[in-house]
Protein backbone atom coordinates (compact mmCIF):
# COMPACT_ATOMS: atom_id res chain seq x y z
CA UNK A 1 0.00 0.00 0.00
CA UNK A 2 1.29 3.36 -1.11
CA UNK A 3 0.20 4.92 1.98
CA UNK A 4 2.19 2.64 4.30
CA UNK A 5 5.23 2.58 1.84
CA UNK A 6 5.23 6.48 2.77
CA UNK A 7 4.93 5.91 6.53
CA UNK A 8 7.84 4.02 6.66
CA UNK A 9 9.43 5.95 4.34
CA UNK A 10 9.31 9.18 6.45
CA UNK A 11 10.43 7.22 9.69
CA UNK A 12 13.42 5.96 7.66
CA UNK A 13 13.68 9.84 7.15
CA UNK A 14 13.16 11.00 10.70
CA UNK A 15 15.50 8.44 11.89
CA UNK A 16 18.10 8.01 9.33
CA UNK A 17 18.80 11.39 7.72
CA UNK A 18 19.11 13.68 10.38
CA UNK A 19 20.62 11.14 12.29
CA UNK A 20 24.63 12.00 12.88
CA UNK A 21 26.65 9.34 14.33
CA UNK A 22 27.18 8.17 17.62
CA UNK A 23 28.30 10.77 20.09
CA UNK A 24 27.60 8.37 23.27
CA UNK A 25 27.57 9.66 26.70
CA UNK A 26 30.25 11.85 27.81
CA UNK A 27 32.81 10.81 31.07
CA UNK A 28 31.42 13.69 33.45
CA UNK A 29 30.67 13.05 37.11
CA UNK A 30 27.64 14.75 38.29
CA UNK A 31 27.90 16.08 41.97
CA UNK A 32 25.40 18.40 42.91
CA UNK A 33 26.28 21.10 45.39
CA UNK A 34 29.97 19.82 45.56
CA UNK A 35 28.33 16.97 47.83
CA UNK A 36 25.85 14.78 46.86
CA UNK A 37 27.68 12.20 44.43
CA UNK A 38 24.83 10.69 42.25
CA UNK A 39 25.63 7.77 40.25
CA UNK A 40 24.42 8.20 36.52
CA UNK A 41 25.89 5.29 35.20
CA UNK A 42 24.96 1.60 36.49
CA UNK A 43 24.87 -1.73 35.49
CA UNK A 44 21.55 -2.74 33.96
CA UNK A 45 19.03 -4.92 35.83
CA UNK A 46 18.60 -8.79 34.45
CA UNK A 47 15.19 -7.73 33.70
CA UNK A 48 17.37 -5.47 30.61
CA UNK A 49 19.14 -8.70 29.46
CA UNK A 50 19.47 -8.21 25.81
CA UNK A 51 18.15 -5.29 25.58
CA UNK A 52 20.94 -2.43 27.21
CA UNK A 53 24.14 -3.33 29.20
CA UNK A 54 24.65 -0.28 31.02
CA UNK A 55 21.54 2.26 31.82
CA UNK A 56 22.70 5.78 31.75
CA UNK A 57 21.35 9.18 33.43
CA UNK A 58 20.17 11.31 30.41
CA UNK A 59 22.56 14.30 32.21
CA UNK A 60 25.29 12.24 29.93
CA UNK A 61 23.57 13.53 26.87
CA UNK A 62 23.39 16.89 27.24
CA UNK A 63 25.77 19.82 26.99
CA UNK A 64 28.30 21.29 29.52
CA UNK A 65 26.32 24.53 30.44
CA UNK A 66 23.31 22.45 31.12
CA UNK A 67 24.95 19.79 32.93
CA UNK A 68 26.73 22.58 35.36
CA UNK A 69 23.14 23.91 36.02
CA UNK A 70 22.05 20.93 37.42
CA UNK A 71 25.17 20.74 40.10
CA UNK A 72 24.83 23.45 42.14
CA UNK A 73 21.31 24.43 43.57
CA UNK A 74 21.64 27.74 43.30
CA UNK A 75 21.86 27.39 39.14
CA UNK A 76 19.31 25.01 39.48
CA UNK A 77 16.11 27.13 38.15
CA UNK A 78 13.81 23.58 39.49
CA UNK A 79 15.19 24.39 43.02
CA UNK A 80 12.75 27.42 43.40
CA UNK A 81 9.65 25.28 42.40
CA UNK A 82 11.12 22.96 45.45
CA UNK A 83 11.21 26.03 47.70
CA UNK A 84 7.29 27.15 46.99
CA UNK A 85 6.41 23.23 47.32
CA UNK A 86 8.22 23.60 50.87
CA UNK A 87 5.76 25.76 51.75
CA UNK A 88 2.55 24.11 50.65
CA UNK A 89 4.12 21.39 52.84
CA UNK A 90 4.16 23.21 55.86
CA UNK A 91 0.03 24.88 55.22
CA UNK A 92 -2.65 23.55 56.42
CA UNK A 93 -5.39 22.90 53.56
CA UNK A 94 -8.70 20.87 53.40
CA UNK A 95 -11.55 20.26 55.81
CA UNK A 96 -9.34 18.39 58.45
CA UNK A 97 -7.12 21.75 58.86
CA UNK A 98 -4.29 19.29 58.33
CA UNK A 99 -0.75 20.26 56.71
CA UNK A 100 1.70 17.43 55.13
CA UNK A 101 4.11 18.30 58.07
CA UNK A 102 1.42 17.82 60.59
CA UNK A 103 1.47 13.95 59.83
CA UNK A 104 5.33 13.53 57.89
CA UNK A 105 7.21 15.64 59.58
CA UNK A 106 10.00 17.43 57.76
CA UNK A 107 10.30 16.72 53.91
CA UNK A 108 13.49 15.00 55.06
CA UNK A 109 11.60 12.45 56.06
CA UNK A 110 10.60 11.22 52.77
CA UNK A 111 14.05 10.48 52.06
CA UNK A 112 13.91 7.33 49.82
CA UNK A 113 10.38 7.44 49.17
CA UNK A 114 11.13 8.63 45.21
CA UNK A 115 13.01 5.56 44.80
CA UNK A 116 10.32 3.20 44.98
CA UNK A 117 7.71 4.97 43.09
CA UNK A 118 5.63 4.13 41.12
CA UNK A 119 4.79 1.27 43.68
CA UNK A 120 1.49 -0.91 45.05
CA UNK A 121 -0.84 0.33 47.53
CA UNK A 122 -1.92 -2.68 49.06
CA UNK A 123 -5.12 -1.32 50.43
CA UNK A 124 -6.37 0.24 47.04
CA UNK A 125 -5.30 -2.24 45.35
CA UNK A 126 -3.15 -0.21 42.37
CA UNK A 127 0.09 0.65 41.60
CA UNK A 128 0.00 3.99 42.61
CA UNK A 129 2.95 7.06 41.21
CA UNK A 130 3.99 9.26 43.74
CA UNK A 131 1.48 12.21 42.06
CA UNK A 132 -1.60 9.61 42.89
CA UNK A 133 -0.31 9.06 46.84
CA UNK A 134 -0.21 12.51 47.39
CA UNK A 135 -3.66 13.23 46.06
CA UNK A 136 -4.95 10.22 48.19
CA UNK A 137 -3.38 12.09 51.07
CA UNK A 138 -5.16 14.83 50.06
CA UNK A 139 -8.76 13.53 49.61
CA UNK A 140 -8.41 10.98 52.34
CA UNK A 141 -6.52 12.46 54.52
CA UNK A 142 -7.04 16.34 54.53
CA UNK A 143 -10.38 17.18 53.18
CA UNK A 144 -8.73 18.70 50.66
CA UNK A 145 -9.12 18.85 46.46
CA UNK A 146 -7.12 16.14 44.29
CA UNK A 147 -4.33 18.26 42.19
CA UNK A 148 -4.63 17.95 38.62
CA UNK A 149 -2.13 15.51 37.21
CA UNK A 150 1.49 16.91 36.48
CA UNK A 151 -0.16 19.99 37.21
CA UNK A 152 2.06 22.46 38.98
CA UNK A 153 1.25 22.09 42.60
CA UNK A 154 1.46 18.32 41.93
CA UNK A 155 4.93 18.33 40.01
CA UNK A 156 6.72 20.84 42.23
CA UNK A 157 5.65 18.81 45.27
CA UNK A 158 7.21 15.69 43.60
CA UNK A 159 9.89 17.46 42.91
CA UNK A 160 10.58 18.27 47.02
CA UNK A 161 10.37 14.59 47.30
CA UNK A 162 12.24 13.26 44.43
CA UNK A 163 15.56 16.30 45.66
CA UNK A 164 15.65 15.10 49.45
CA UNK A 165 16.19 11.33 47.74
CA UNK A 166 18.82 12.33 45.55
CA UNK A 167 21.65 10.38 45.55
CA UNK A 168 19.45 7.31 46.66
CA UNK A 169 19.09 4.07 44.33
CA UNK A 170 16.14 3.48 41.89
CA UNK A 171 14.64 0.80 43.33
CA UNK A 172 11.18 -0.05 41.87
CA UNK A 173 9.27 -3.58 42.34
CA UNK A 174 8.43 -5.36 39.54
CA UNK A 175 7.04 -8.29 40.83
CA UNK A 176 4.32 -9.51 42.86
CA UNK A 177 1.03 -7.96 42.56
CA UNK A 178 3.04 -4.97 40.32
CA UNK A 179 4.14 -7.04 37.39
CA UNK A 180 0.67 -7.06 35.70
CA UNK A 181 1.06 -3.48 35.43
CA UNK A 182 4.52 -3.80 34.86
CA UNK A 183 4.01 -5.97 32.22
CA UNK A 184 1.34 -3.71 30.78
CA UNK A 185 4.10 -1.00 30.58
CA UNK A 186 6.75 -3.01 28.78
CA UNK A 187 4.49 -4.00 25.72
CA UNK A 188 3.80 -0.17 25.90
CA UNK A 189 7.38 0.47 25.09
CA UNK A 190 7.66 -1.88 22.64
CA UNK A 191 4.56 -0.58 20.90
CA UNK A 192 5.29 1.44 17.41
CA UNK A 193 2.84 4.26 17.70
CA UNK A 194 2.02 6.97 15.06
CA UNK A 195 2.54 7.37 11.28
CA UNK A 196 5.94 7.24 12.21
CA UNK A 197 5.75 3.90 13.28
CA UNK A 198 8.04 4.27 16.28
CA UNK A 199 8.17 3.13 19.47
CA UNK A 200 10.22 3.86 22.80
CA UNK A 201 12.62 1.53 22.43
CA UNK A 202 13.20 2.21 18.27
CA UNK A 203 14.57 5.70 20.31
CA UNK A 204 15.91 5.24 23.34
CA UNK A 205 17.30 1.74 23.29
CA UNK A 206 18.20 1.21 20.10
CA UNK A 207 19.37 5.07 19.19
CA UNK A 208 20.73 5.97 22.11
CA UNK A 209 23.96 8.34 21.81
CA UNK A 210 22.34 9.18 18.21
CA UNK A 211 21.45 12.71 17.17
CA UNK A 212 17.85 13.67 16.03
CA UNK A 213 17.60 16.44 14.37
CA UNK A 214 19.28 18.32 16.64
CA UNK A 215 18.89 16.63 19.56
CA UNK A 216 20.76 14.34 21.31
CA UNK A 217 19.26 10.98 22.29
CA UNK A 218 19.62 9.09 25.99
CA UNK A 219 18.00 6.09 27.05
CA UNK A 220 15.02 8.11 27.72
CA UNK A 221 15.44 7.46 31.91
CA UNK A 222 13.31 8.91 34.76
CA UNK A 223 15.25 8.95 37.85
CA UNK A 224 15.97 12.74 36.99
CA UNK A 225 12.20 13.86 36.91
CA UNK A 226 10.70 16.60 37.75
CA UNK A 227 12.64 18.22 35.06
CA UNK A 228 12.93 21.60 34.69
CA UNK A 229 13.15 22.06 30.40
CA UNK A 230 14.98 25.29 29.24
CA UNK A 231 12.60 25.21 26.71
CA UNK A 232 9.32 26.09 28.52
CA UNK A 233 11.01 26.93 31.01
CA UNK A 234 9.10 24.53 34.03
CA UNK A 235 9.01 21.96 35.75
CA UNK A 236 7.94 18.85 33.97
CA UNK A 237 6.21 15.68 34.90
CA UNK A 238 7.20 12.44 33.53
CA UNK A 239 3.82 11.92 31.93
CA UNK A 240 3.90 15.03 30.26
CA UNK A 241 7.20 14.14 28.63
CA UNK A 242 5.48 10.76 27.81
CA UNK A 243 2.89 13.03 25.97
CA UNK A 244 5.51 14.32 24.28
CA UNK A 245 7.27 11.87 22.87
CA UNK A 246 4.28 10.01 21.32
CA UNK A 247 2.95 13.35 20.09
CA UNK A 248 6.21 13.30 18.08
CA UNK A 249 5.74 9.91 16.46
CA UNK A 250 2.08 11.81 15.36
CA UNK A 251 -0.25 9.70 17.23
CA UNK A 252 -3.22 10.01 19.57
CA UNK A 253 -1.38 10.11 23.00
CA UNK A 254 -2.67 9.33 26.59
CA UNK A 255 -3.37 11.69 29.47
CA UNK A 256 -1.22 12.29 32.11
CA UNK A 257 -2.76 10.14 35.00
CA UNK A 258 -4.23 7.60 32.98
CA UNK A 259 -3.61 3.74 33.62
CA UNK A 260 -1.45 3.37 30.03
CA UNK A 261 0.97 6.10 31.60
CA UNK A 262 1.11 4.57 35.15
CA UNK A 263 2.27 1.24 33.41
CA UNK A 264 4.66 3.01 31.60
CA UNK A 265 6.09 5.14 33.91
CA UNK A 266 5.98 1.90 36.35
CA UNK A 267 8.04 -0.03 33.59
CA UNK A 268 10.32 3.14 32.71
CA UNK A 269 11.34 3.75 36.09
CA UNK A 270 12.22 -0.21 36.53
CA UNK A 271 15.01 0.23 33.73
CA UNK A 272 16.74 2.69 35.50
CA UNK A 273 16.70 0.67 38.92
CA UNK A 274 20.25 1.44 39.99
CA UNK A 275 20.52 4.99 38.75
CA UNK A 276 20.59 7.40 41.49
CA UNK A 277 17.66 9.74 41.96
CA UNK A 278 17.96 12.82 40.56
CA UNK A 279 15.18 15.39 40.40
CA UNK A 280 14.71 18.41 39.62
CA UNK A 281 17.22 17.80 36.89
CA UNK A 282 17.76 20.47 33.90
CA UNK A 283 17.15 19.51 30.22
CA UNK A 284 16.80 21.42 27.17
C1 LIG B 1 -3.59 13.10 58.24
C2 LIG B 1 -2.27 12.59 58.00
C3 LIG B 1 -1.65 12.81 56.63
C4 LIG B 1 -1.52 13.98 55.94
C5 LIG B 1 -2.04 15.36 56.31
C6 LIG B 1 -0.75 13.68 54.76
N1 LIG B 1 -0.43 12.37 54.73
FE1 LIG B 1 0.75 11.45 53.39
N2 LIG B 1 0.46 9.66 54.32
C7 LIG B 1 -0.26 9.48 55.46
C8 LIG B 1 -0.27 8.06 55.81
C9 LIG B 1 -0.95 7.43 57.00
C10 LIG B 1 0.48 7.41 54.80
C11 LIG B 1 0.77 5.93 54.64
C12 LIG B 1 -0.45 5.11 54.36
C13 LIG B 1 -0.88 5.03 52.94
O1 LIG B 1 -0.24 4.32 52.16
O2 LIG B 1 -1.89 5.67 52.58
C14 LIG B 1 0.92 8.45 53.89
C15 LIG B 1 1.74 8.22 52.81
C16 LIG B 1 2.33 9.22 52.04
C17 LIG B 1 3.33 8.98 51.03
C18 LIG B 1 3.92 7.64 50.64
C19 LIG B 1 4.98 7.20 51.60
C20 LIG B 1 5.57 5.85 51.25
O3 LIG B 1 6.49 5.44 51.97
O4 LIG B 1 5.13 5.20 50.30
C21 LIG B 1 3.64 10.20 50.48
C22 LIG B 1 4.64 10.49 49.37
C23 LIG B 1 2.83 11.19 51.16
N3 LIG B 1 2.06 10.56 52.10
C24 LIG B 1 2.86 12.54 50.88
C25 LIG B 1 2.02 13.46 51.49
C26 LIG B 1 1.94 14.86 51.10
C27 LIG B 1 2.77 15.52 50.00
C28 LIG B 1 1.02 15.44 51.90
C29 LIG B 1 0.53 16.87 51.85
C30 LIG B 1 -0.01 17.33 50.57
C31 LIG B 1 0.52 14.42 52.80
N4 LIG B 1 1.13 13.23 52.50
C32 LIG B 1 -0.40 14.62 53.80
C33 LIG B 1 -0.85 10.46 56.22
C34 LIG B 1 -0.96 11.79 55.86
C1 LIG C 1 11.36 9.70 17.50
C2 LIG C 1 12.19 9.37 18.64
C3 LIG C 1 11.55 9.25 20.01
C4 LIG C 1 10.58 8.34 20.39
C5 LIG C 1 9.85 7.33 19.54
C6 LIG C 1 10.41 8.54 21.81
N1 LIG C 1 11.22 9.55 22.27
FE1 LIG C 1 11.51 10.09 24.18
N2 LIG C 1 12.81 11.57 23.58
C7 LIG C 1 13.18 11.81 22.29
C8 LIG C 1 14.07 12.94 22.23
C9 LIG C 1 14.72 13.52 20.99
C10 LIG C 1 14.23 13.38 23.57
C11 LIG C 1 15.09 14.54 24.09
C12 LIG C 1 16.54 14.08 24.19
C13 LIG C 1 16.70 12.96 25.18
O1 LIG C 1 16.70 13.21 26.40
O2 LIG C 1 16.75 11.79 24.75
C14 LIG C 1 13.43 12.47 24.39
C15 LIG C 1 13.36 12.53 25.78
C16 LIG C 1 12.72 11.60 26.56
C17 LIG C 1 12.76 11.59 28.00
C18 LIG C 1 13.52 12.57 28.90
C19 LIG C 1 14.84 11.99 29.37
C20 LIG C 1 15.60 12.91 30.28
O3 LIG C 1 16.64 12.50 30.84
O4 LIG C 1 15.21 14.08 30.46
C21 LIG C 1 12.01 10.53 28.41
C22 LIG C 1 11.72 10.10 29.83
C23 LIG C 1 11.49 9.89 27.22
N3 LIG C 1 11.94 10.56 26.12
C24 LIG C 1 10.68 8.76 27.22
C25 LIG C 1 10.10 8.20 26.07
C26 LIG C 1 9.14 7.11 26.09
C27 LIG C 1 8.65 6.38 27.32
C28 LIG C 1 8.79 6.88 24.79
C29 LIG C 1 7.74 5.92 24.25
C30 LIG C 1 6.37 6.22 24.64
C31 LIG C 1 9.57 7.80 23.97
N4 LIG C 1 10.33 8.59 24.78
C32 LIG C 1 9.54 7.81 22.59
C33 LIG C 1 12.81 11.07 21.18
C34 LIG C 1 11.91 10.01 21.18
Amino acid sequence: MLFRTMTVAAAMLALTAPMSAAGGADDDVLVINEDIEITTKAAASPLLDGHLDEVISGWHFRDDDTQAMEMDDFDNPGMIFVDQAIEVWNTAEGSEGKSCADCHGAPEEMAGVRAVYPKWNEDAGEVRTMQMQINSCRTERMGAEAWKYDAAPAINMEALLASVSRGMPVNVATDGPAAETWEKGKEMYYTRYGLLELSCANCHEQNYGNYIRADHLSQGQINAFPAYRLKNAKLNGVHDRFKGCIRDTRAETFSPGSPEFVALELYVASRGNGLDVEGPSVRN
